[in-house]
């Protein structure tokens, strides 16, 4: 399994949507195909079901990477650190590998150092091992490392699939030692039809999902594709027996078109 230098396996599992009993379902499916990483967030309402499958699933708590992320609603003063513990409790786990800022504040309401400074304490006590940020463009990871120093943050994740290459933040990331997750690896589905991508998939034997899939981890990126069906985590997961020639590769980076599928009205100054 191919992981990042923070022991993350780069193909990982989104949970958003898995809720329920077939949602742990589900997640347990995705453990059985060979999914190690499993990324969930406070907002999701899915770190319960991901404690469940994990237990389910008969492996060790160590054997799998877990994500979770804290909600912009828990960054005020004394606020955050409780708030991780209820993740865990939630989750069963006395720890998560990876914590992340799941936003930036919205509109810059809690100011960067009141819960960055709170995300680091988490790390301090124990409650996570490694701490990182989401949506986070290039100014404000600067901002970033200047407040917790340059070694603190391990990860950034953001949006990032065939139409959304994000190259600039991608390789401010690489430079600076912070592993990238991609979000919406797939689009959403979105591919599907684009006549490059599917003249490519015909020619290799596979799906556009698992180019997408493919050339995020020929990057050195992690990938979360989500789906409800066992089947599509089956081939999804297969992504990572694919590989991709140089000319390849190009076809790949050319079909960027800057086309961002999740945005809000207080989103940070997209890079
Ligand atoms: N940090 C953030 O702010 C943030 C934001 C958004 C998402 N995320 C994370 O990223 C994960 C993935 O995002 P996402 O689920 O929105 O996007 P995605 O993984 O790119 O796409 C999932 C969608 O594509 C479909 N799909 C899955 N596999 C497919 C395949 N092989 N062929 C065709 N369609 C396929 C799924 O439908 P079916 O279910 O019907 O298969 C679902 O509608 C989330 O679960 C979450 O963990 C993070």
């Amino acid at each position: 399994m191919q992981r990042n230098q923070f022991g993350m396996p780069l193909m990982g599992l989104g949970t958003f949507g898995r809720n329920g009993p077939a949602g742990i379902q589900s997640i347990l499916d995705a453990l059985e195909i060979g999914y190690r990483h499993i990324d969930t967030a406070q907002t999701y309402e899915t770190e319960a079901e991901c404690g469940e499958a994990v237990r389910a699933s008969g492996l060790s708590r160590s054997d799998i990477f877990v994500t979770t992320k804290i909600s912009t609603a828990n960054f005020g003063p004394g606020d955050l650190v409780p708030s991780l513990q209820r993740s865990l409790d939630a989750l069963g786990m006395d720890q998560v590998d990876l914590t992340l800022i799941h936003w930036p504040s919205p509109r810059g309401k809690v100011a960067l150092p009141i819960y960055l400074e709170q995300i680091a304490e988490a790390q301090a006590v124990g409650l996570t091992r490694m701490i990182g940020v989401s949506n986070f463009p290039i100014a404000l990871l600067q901002a970033a490392r200047s407040i917790l120093g340059e070694t603190r943050i391990t990860n950034n994740q953001f949006e990032c699939h065939p139409y959304l290459q994000n190259s600039s933040l991608v390789s401010y990331c690489l430079e600076n030692q912070i592993s990238v997750t991609c979000y919406l690896p797939i689009a959403r589905g979105a591919l599907a039809g684009d006549p490059l991508l599917e003249e490519l998939a015909a020619a290799k034997g596979c799906t556009v999902e698992q180019l997408a899939l493919t050339y995020a981890l020929a990057r050195g990126l992690a990938v979360i594709p989500a789906s409800a069906r066992k089947e599509r985590l089956a081939s999804n997961f297969a992504a990572t027996k694919i590989s991709l020639a140089e000319h390849e590769m190009a076809i790949m980076a050319a079909a960027d078109r800057g086309t961002r599928y999740i945005d809000f009205d207080w989103a940070p100054n997209w890079d």
